[in-house]
């Protein structure tokens, strides 16, 4: 094996230029053809079918009718030349030019196409012809006239002249054998033309004809066609926009009505399924509901029974001991009491603070506003590091269940700023829009990253929040960075 072998993978030639061009072209037309709708490109189709076909088929019969008619008229005047030679030896003979002139005369009205007859001696002299008063032309007996070379058929030669009123085919025949001169004989094709073109025309016309009907009948077609398709069409954009109640109508049993019963079998599908599912939805919704408000009646009887019941006991033991310590305070005992006393009054104080924070009785007397008031108070004095900047501009009571969720979302948020943000400053701004009431609490921690801790879903708090606001038709939103968090809620009213 030589060392130099051409490699087994020679790589191939690149498409030669014209391909790509054709390819370019072919690209074109496509993006010209592809952009147009489908009633166009069929009516460009019929349009361009019928012109060409009916073009084509006229050109063809005119090319063929012209050859046969000039086949025609060489023929005739093949015979009428050499029948008007024969006729005439005896008047030449005779020496009789008044025959010679009746029987040119003759033979040219005879036959429709004849222009002219003449008839010359062996010396090239007219002895007779057709024209008349206005004498013999003598440029026919100039030879150069002719536009073909002249052709013999038999003994008579035919060449063709050029005029201005259109060519004219002469036959020259010889009067015995040429010793008693020529006869010619002038054949137009004029009239054979006027036919042809006659004929032309009228296929022209039947071809426009035919195109117009076959653009009408197209347009019947296309109109057929895309009816139904404009009709899918303009469905599945409804659909699209989420109207599921709109279907497709069936206009015939073919592929297209197939398609459409399909179409909205699949809508009908989508529309039942997209029911079941909203109906989970709003059992959900009602259910949370009735959950958010047991909770919040639970905690209101709890919050009651501390404050009225256990409270009120240990005011009443608190009572009791300091009355016990008073009557005998020599006693060794007195000074447990002094002790038992101050348990009692913390134990109250946390009782009350635990009541409070279950369920503010100042929520349900005097409103938002109060409630977060005491709230933000009682907030900075347990986390003595944070500062709490708290703006409420509610000129008005709201309803009882906005009161209670907006409330609860504040509480939650401010929390969660000290519990996982680590803030020093948290600032709460609640107010009134005009059909909504918004409220925004800020903090300067850590921040979180929002879209994971949703997606967990195990996050109570934020879960609860969102709930709360959505509940009441509103919608709450977080956002957080390394500067800290934003919750953002409105509720409408
Ligand atoms: N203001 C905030 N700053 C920093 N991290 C936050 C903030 N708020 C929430 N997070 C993060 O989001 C998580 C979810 O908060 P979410 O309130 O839902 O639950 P939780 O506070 O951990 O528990 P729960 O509120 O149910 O007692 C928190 O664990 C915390 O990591
Ligand atoms: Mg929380």
């Amino acid at each position: 094996m030589s060392t130099h072998d051409t490699p087994l993978h020679t790589p191939l030639p690149v498409a030669p230029f014209p391909s790509r061009r054709l390819n370019r072209w072919a690209e074109m037309a496509w993006r010209v053809a592809g952009g147009v709708d489908v009633r166009t490109k069929i009516l460009g189709m019929v349009l361009a079918l019928t012109t060409v076909l009916g073009l084509a088929v006229t050109l063809q019969v005119r090319a063929v009718m012209t050859r046969v008619f000039m086949e025609e008229l060489e023929g005739r005047g093949v015979s009428v030349a050499s029948d008007l030679a024969s006729r005439s030896v005896d008047a030449i003979l005779l020496n009789d030019t008044y025959t010679l002139h009746e029987l040119l005369i003759e033979t040219v009205n005879n036959h429709p196409d004849a222009l002219y007859a003449f008839v010359l001696d062996r010396d090239n002299q007219v002895i007779a012809h057709t024209f008349g008063d206005a004498g013999f032309p003598a440029a026919l007996l100039n030879p150069t006239l002719a536009v073909t070379a002249p052709n013999l058929v038999g003994t008579i030669r035919h060449w063709v002249y050029a005029t201005n009123e259109g060519r004219v085919h002469e036959m020259i025949a010889p009067i015995m054998g040429g010793n008693a001169g020529v006869v010619r004989l002038g054949l137009t094709e004029a009239r054979l033309r006027t036919v042809v073109n006659t004929v032309t025309g009228q296929m022209i016309l039947t071809t426009l004809l035919v195109a117009l009907a076959g653009i009408v009948a197209a347009m019947i077609l296309t109109w057929l066609l895309t009816r139904p398709i404009l009709d899918l069409v303009e469905t599945t954009q409804a659909v699209g926009r989420g109207n599921l109640q709109a279907r497709a109508p069936h206009w015939a049993d073919d592929e297209i009505g197939t398609l459409a019963d399909a179409f909205n079998q699949m809508v009908s599908d989508l529309d039942a399924s997209q029911r079941t599912v909203a109906e989970k939805e709003q059992a959900r919704f009602e259910l949370l509901k009735k959950l958010i408000s047991a909770q919040e009646e639970e905690r209101k009887r709890i919050a009651r029974e501390l404050h009225d019941g256990v409270g009120q006991m240990l005011t009443s033991l608190m009572v009791g001991m300091r009355t016990l310590q008073r009557s005998d305070d020599a006693s060794p005992a007195a000074h447990r009491m002094d002790e038992l006393c101050a348990t009692a009054s913390e134990t109250l104080e946390q009782v009350r603070t635990l009541s409070r924070e279950l369920r503010p009785s100042l929520l349900d007397d005097l409103g938002l506003a109060a409630a977060l008031e005491r709230y933000a108070g009682e907030f900075a004095r347990a986390h003595p590091t944070i500062t709490v900047d708290l703006h409420c501009d509610l000129p008005m009571r709201l309803p009882g269940p906005v009161e209670t969720a907006l409330y609860r979302i504040v509480q939650e948020a401010m929390t969660n700023a000290a519990r996982h943000g680590k803030a020093s400053t948290i600032s709460v701004l609640v107010s009134r829009r005009a059909n909504a009431v918004q409220a925004i609490v800020e903090d300067d921690g850590v921040g979180f990253d929002v879209a994971a801790v949703r997606k967990r879903q195990s996050s109570v708090g934020i879960f609860g929040m969102t709930e709360r606001a959505e509940l009441l038709g509103g919608k709450l939103d977080i956002e957080s960075g390394p500067e800290g968090a934003t919750v953002y809620v409105e509720i409408p009213l």
